[in-house]
């Protein structure tokens, strides 16, 4: 088994070599993907890579709205997405025709979009944001009313932190967060009461409420490395305790629950990566003139970061 992987990662190297391709993984993929990726991250930070790689293909091993992203900001470059079909429930939450729909009965609100959603979604928005710089990007805007799409949680998170505001939240959660319950933080907080608690911006009011810190995925590997954190209760999806634990080996990390498992990020696996490569398929393209509108807002977000 470990020597089928150590042969399918190999090959991958040799591959990405030869056809000058970059490997980008988010921070919930499968061990042995985050092992062999160029570069594991955040949205924000995968946003970046691709926009900065000179790379010509790029592999993203995540899911469909983070190639979709790479795609709007490197059009001339391949984006091959492993597996065809991991999406994002709560990017299909949110259609480009309801908005549209939405923004007729609020004409005066900015739409500020989390990445998290479709190109075509994107290109009705005003800006986008993602986990790590929602309430900055809400912050800079000079309108009064936002309506913010599609994740109403982290929505509800960016009003209490920028209050000043009037909101109006499209009813969008991702159902991995939301299914993380305000009581199974409380077990943990009682049986490891000097762990700091560390909370995803899409989880539940009442369980950010028990934050200690409040962090996008790489904002809490970060703050993992932090010298005075020994013990960290990890409340968002388990994948990135691989990341954590490989980053800080001496340090204990609790997961919030097993069960807390984006099975679409799981469904990238080396053998698809390399057939990717192979194949140059499955390709992500957003169509040219959805990409042209949509770019205006992640642009402006990248400008404010
Ligand atoms: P991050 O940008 O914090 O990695 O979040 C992405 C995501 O999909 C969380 O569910
Ligand atoms: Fe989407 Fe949630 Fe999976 Fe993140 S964890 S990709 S928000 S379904």
């Amino acid at each position: 088994m470990e020597n089928k992987k150590n042969e399918l990662a190999e090959r991958i190297q040799e591959l990405k070599k030869e056809k000058n391709a970059v490997i980008l993984a988010h921070n919930y993929q499968p061990a042995d993907i985050q092992d062999m990726a160029d570069f594991v991250g955040d949205s924000l930070e995968l946003s970046q890579k691709a926009a900065s790689t000179a790379a010509d293909v790029i592999v993203f091993c995540g899911v469909h709205f983070m190639a979709e992203t790479a795609s709007i900001l490197s059009p001339d470059k391949k984006v091959l997405l492993p597996e065809s079909s991991a999406g994002c429930p709560m990017a299909d939450m949110v259609t480009a025709e309801k908005l549209r729909a939405r923004k007729k009965e609020l004409p005066g609100a900015a739409v500020v979009t989390y990445i998290n959603s479709t190109a075509a979604v994107k290109a009705e928005s005003d800006i986008c944001c993602t986990s790590s710089n929602a309430p900055q990007v809400v912050a800079s805007l000079l309108e009064e009313e936002i309506l913010f799409v599609p994740d109403m949680y982290l929505g509800q998170y960016v009003a209490s932190m920028v209050p000043n505001k009037k909101y109006h939240f499209w009813p969008g959660f991702c159902p991995v967060h939301e299914g993380i319950k305000a009581a199974s933080v409380l077990k943990l907080k009682e049986e490891y009461p000097s762990a700091k608690v560390v909370v995803h911006p899409e989880c539940r009011p009442e369980v950010i409420a028990l934050a200690d810190e409040v962090l996008s995925t790489s904002g809490m590997c970060r703050y993992a490395a932090h010298p005075d954190v020994n013990q960290m209760i990890v409340v968002t999806e388990t994948g990135i305790i691989h990341r954590m634990q490989k980053e800080n080996p001496q340090k204990q990390f609790i997961p919030v629950s097993d069960t807390a498992i984006c099975r679409t990020m799981k469904s990238i696996t080396l053998e698809k990566v390399l057939r990717s490569l192979e194949t140059f398929t499955p390709e992500v393209k957003v169509p040219e003139d959805i990409r042209l509108k949509a770019i205006g807002a992640v642009n402006r977000m990248l400008y404010i970061v």
